[in-house]
């Protein structure tokens, strides 16, 4: 795997710090209320696994399964669908969407437009990354790790044909 690494452009110890301090906001934003962590599949795995664990009171999990049609050129919109949506109900629950990446915006959208559906107290969005320039949808991140280029990367959850997802690290794939 690592001989297709071309650059690590975020390092396994800058990632767990980066994670570490987010989680700090969210513990001071959220303690006291009744909060709902949902984590969008696959991508946002790795970061959910190991933000959720820096959350020291009580905190309901679930996940959605997102997939995104990448655009080609039969079919050139790009577009999000859920195809496994949250089993908790979070009505009256404070709900965070953690996601890898918020690239542009459809998959969180579409997130989003799904659970408002059952009227949480509050719903805000958490990423690991966010690559502001490729935003098609109004949707903001409340939490953000970190900004990146126009670039495709992967590890620490990002995948590209469902591999690397297991790099502890962020990375550009040689081409
Ligand atoms: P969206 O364009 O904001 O809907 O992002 C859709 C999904 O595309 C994200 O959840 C990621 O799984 C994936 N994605 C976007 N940018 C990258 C990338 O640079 N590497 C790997 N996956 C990406
Ligand atoms: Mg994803």
């Amino acid at each position: 795997m690592e001989a297709e690494i071309e650059k690590v452009i975020l390092s396994e110890a800058a990632i767990k710090e980066r994670v570490q301090n987010i989680a700090k906001r969210i513990v001071v934003d959220y303690e006291g209320k009744k909060l709902t962590v949902i984590g969008v599949l696959n991508g946002g795995l790795i970061f959910l696994a190991d933000l959720i664990r820096h959350i020291p009171f009580t905190v309901k999990i679930d996940t959605v399964r997102v997939n995104t049609y990448l655009g080609d050129a039969t079919y050139p919109k790009r577009e999000a669908d859920i195809v496994d949506n949250i089993r908790l109900k979070v009505k009256g629950e404070h709900v965070i969407v953690v996601d890898d990446i918020l690239d542009t915006g459809k998959t969180l959208a579409k997130t989003l437009q799904m659970i408002k559906e059952q009227n949480p107290l509050s719903i805000k969005i958490c990423v690991l990354l966010n690559k502001r320039a490729r935003r098609e949808e109004n949707v903001v991140a409340d939490y953000s790790c970190f900004d990146i280029e126009n670039q495709f990367v992967v590890g620490y959850g990002l995948d590209f044909d469902n591999k690397y997802r297991n790099l502890p690290y962020i990375a550009v794939l040689k081409t």
